[in-house]
């Protein structure tokens, strides 16, 4: 009997070693250790056996059974191999074919343009400053020299939260919360890009828009200084030939106060629909920092003076890219926005 488990032994590694199809060896299985398998067969025929040889019979008849898992086992990880090393074998690539395009993402036109401008203004040795979006009446207003019943709110008409708490109408609360934050050290030397709120919403106004600020305050500034400086910006920013203008104006917190133009950028100067026929167009408001609002700051007006503008960034993107609805710029419509 013993002998006959032998033979069977090595019967079935026979069988195993010359199969070569991981399906094959799975029916080889079945048929070996299967519920009907030959060697499922032989231990239940154990019963037949007489009791004096059953107990070596059984064991060695298990001893096989194991022996044949194993190499079942070990039979069906190299065919695995085997498959897998002729699949990377008849596998080639052909390095030339062309690639599978991807679109890229880009950044959105206006940040295009805050980077641009702030880059300008960092190469003049501004730093970023930045303040709440959400403010206090305080800062947005009355450290600017607007008192409460003051008409220029007017102008300024915006959200509010609470009688003292609104959506900010500009970036210029910036001014004040740096200047308090920085006296009495000198220079104040930054520039504030960041979103600000109205009750506009036109062609060429939106609720939601983005204006950089720039605050200059030292010892002895004057608006040479400031004609400087944004004359630089002005020519960086449009080119070297663009003129630069500046006419009076009024805010109250700076005195005196100056709006900037630059000659027509689509018809340099000669006049146009997009200047309204005068050759010029208004890019942003100016001045001298009101004593006031210095001294709100923490700064003495008798020792140390100042300049200040303000500019809208979408007015910026609208002029240099030919834009004439600013509304495109929110739509996000990939087409448009792919031209950048
Ligand atoms: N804050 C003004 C506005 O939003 C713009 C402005 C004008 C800012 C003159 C300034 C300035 O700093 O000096 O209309």
């Amino acid at each position: 009997m013993l002998e006959k488990l032998n033979d069977l032994e090595l019967e079935f590694l026979r069988q195993i070693r010359e199969i070569d199809q991981i399906d094959q060896l799975n029916d080889l299985r079945v048929k070996l250790l299967g519920r009907k398998g030959e060697i499922t067969q032989i231990l239940r025929g154990l019963k037949e056996i007489s009791a004096d040889q059953r107990a070596e019979v059984g064991r060695v008849a298990n001893e096989i059974k194991e022996r044949i898992e194993s190499k079942l086992q070990q039979r069906s990880g190299e065919l695995k191999c085997l498959a897998l090393d002729e699949r990377l074998r008849a596998e080639t690539i052909d390095v030339t074919l062309p690639g599978i395009p991807f679109t890229r993402g880009g950044k959105h036109p206006l940040t295009q343009i805050r980077e641009e401008i702030q880059d300008i203004f960092i190469g003049m040795g501004f730093t970023v400053a930045e303040g709440p979006e959400i403010e206090l009446d305080y800062y947005n207003f009355e450290a600017l020299n607007v008192p409460k019943d003051h008409p220029a709110r007017d102008m300024q008409d915006s959200f509010y939260i609470s009688e003292d708490v609104l959506l900010r109408t500009h970036t210029s609360p910036v001014q004040v919360r740096t200047m308090e934050a920085m006296a009495p050290q000198l220079p104040v030397r930054i520039i504030v890009p960041g979103k600000v709120y109205r009750k506009d919403d036109d062609a060429t106004h939106s609720p939601m828009f983005q204006q950089i600020e720039g605050l200059l305050v030292d010892t002895a500034i004057n608006f040479a200084h400031l004609k400087a400086v944004l004359m630089t910006f002005a020519h960086r920013i449009f080119g070297e030939e663009v003129q630069v203008r500046y006419r009076p104006s009024f805010f109250p917190f700076t005195e005196p106060s100056a709006e900037m133009d630059i000659s027509c950028v689509n018809c340099g100067g000669e006049g146009c629909r997009v200047c309204s026929y005068t050759g010029w167009l208004e890019i942003l408001g100016a001045g001298m920092v009101h004593p006031q609002v210095l001294r709100y700051g923490g700064y003495d007006p008798e020792k140390v003076s100042g300049f200040a503008f303000g500019m809208g960034i979408e007015r910026i993107a609208m002029l240099k890219y030919g834009v004439n609805d600013l509304r495109l710029f929110f739509d996000n419509d990939q087409r448009f926005l792919e031209q950048f």
